[in-house]
């Protein structure tokens, strides 16, 4: 069973992928990518999301050393910055898990449209935060959250089965 669903469940396929090959990502598969993104759940229904696109390379290559995995950020043909925005939120703190969920929806839409993409993570490291709020001219009630680098794959990677049992507990702890 396990393993049927691991070959055909995209969210089971999905790995981190951090080499891709030269090849641009069309513009209709980055709104594909940005409406997962949208799509995802959030408290209240707030959608308290921004995202900026950089799929130009010139501009790539202009960004400053603001994540150690810069040398990921520089190669990738498309990185979409996931961003919060702290003015929709009813319910304080909530922004957290509704761009969390909208980023994972854009790598599990990467997964389904042949793509690989990793998730780097900006919040909640200040340093992170402010470098790319500083490059990227970020309002500040706007928080940089995520940066996922994406592109055709340039390595494979198989599947994890992460599945444990000694981490389910069926009706009480
Ligand atoms: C919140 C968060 C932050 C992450 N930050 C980074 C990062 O800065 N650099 C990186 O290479 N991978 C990053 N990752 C990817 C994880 O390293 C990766 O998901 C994990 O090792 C599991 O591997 P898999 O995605 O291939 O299943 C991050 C993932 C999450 C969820």
């Amino acid at each position: 069973m396990i393993q049927n669903s691991l070959i055909q469940s995209p969210v089971l396929r999905r790995r981190s992928i951090r080499k891709y090959i030269d090849r641009p990502i069309e513009r209709e598969a980055i709104k594909m990518l940005l409406q997962a993104g949208m799509a995802a759940p959030s408290a209240e229904d707030e959608r308290p999301w921004h995202f900026i696109v950089i799929n130009d390379s010139s501009m790539r290559n202009l960004i400053p050393f603001i994540h150690p995995d810069m040398h990921i950020l520089k190669n990738a043909p498309a990185l979409i910055l996931v961003c919060g925005d702290l003015t929709r939120q009813k319910a304080s703190g909530f922004w957290i898990q509704d761009c969390s969920a909208s980023t994972e929806n854009i790598l599990i839409e990467a997964q389904l449209l042949n793509m690989g993409a990793v998730w780097l993570g900006i919040y909640p490291i200040e340093g992170r935060i402010d470098g790319f709020r500083q490059f990227f001219q970020i309002p500040e009630h706007i928080i940089p959250f995520s940066i996922i680098a994406i592109g055709y794959p340039g390595e494979y990677k198989e599947p994890a089965d992460r599945y444990d049992e000694s981490r389910v507990h069926y009706q009480k702890w």
